[in-house]
């Protein structure tokens, strides 16, 4: 399994064959290696309707016809938008050709905001874990710290974990390093900060408060290979 980071919340998997796209805000997205029409996935998972994570869904999904995979009304949203869409939700998890795609709860918003300026809410926001190659990756997508990150990482021993660092919108670094912990994950990859000003962190300061060997830090375009 092949991971690589894009700046923002934007994560790469290549599996099985398979191209995934995790949250592509490409456009606009100052931290991204990235150009949205070079991209070329099968799979665009999202994990809530914010514009920085649907980013350009619609555009990259069109062009590849690759499926996207979201929470229920998100998905319904997208598929309103022309594109092709598998809808799932919060504890369900589903198995494609890739591996399997498992959604967990986040505490935050989902909602899109269209280029007219009118807000489109797209249901409940989530997390998700994808399963492949008997490895699992956890994207916690925007959220808050909460104690059933406990449960997820005793239900499915997670290897890697996107975690959000940016506080303000989400976990901040002190909480995340706490939701490090709960996770019991392998490797801890901070995601979601500096992009914006009221995001600004340090995410060597973050990989150096967890536990020995946990935190690593990814710039745009570095990869793991799991
Ligand atoms: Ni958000
Ligand atoms: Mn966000």
């Amino acid at each position: 399994m092949h991971i690589s980071y894009h700046g923002h919340s934007v994560v790469k998997i290549e599996t099985n064959g398979k191209k995934i796209l995790i949250d592509p805000f490409i456009s606009g997205n100052e931290l991204t290696d990235l150009t949205a029409s070079d991209e070329t996935p099968d799979f665009i998972i999202l994990t809530h309707g914010h514009n920085d994570h649907v980013g350009d869904t619609v555009e990259i999904a069109k062009r590849n016809d690759a499926l996207v995979i979201a929470p229920f009304e998100l998905a319904n949203y997208m598929e309103s938008q022309g594109v092709k869409a598998h809808p799932m939700h919060i504890g369900g998890a589903y198995g494609f050709d890739f591996g399997k795609v498992k959604f967990t709860q986040a505490f935050h918003g989902s909602s899109f905001t269209e280029e007219n300026g009118n807000v489109v809410y797209t249901g409940m926001p989530a997390g998700v874990l994808v399963m492949a190659e008997g490895k699992t990756v956890y994207h916690a997508g925007d959220t808050a710290l909460f104690s059933d990150m406990k449960l997820i990482g005793d239900r499915h021993p997670i290897d890697l974990a996107f975690l959000p660092i940016g506080d303000n919108f989400t976990m901040g670094p002190e909480d995340a390093a706490y939701a490090a912990e709960l996770l019991q994950a392998k490797t801890v990859v901070p995601i979601h900060f500096n992009t914006f000003p009221p995001i600004k962190q340090d995410p060597d300061k973050f990989a150096a408060s967890l536990k020995e060997g946990q935190g690593k830090v990814m710039h745009a375009g570095d990869s793991i290979e799991l």
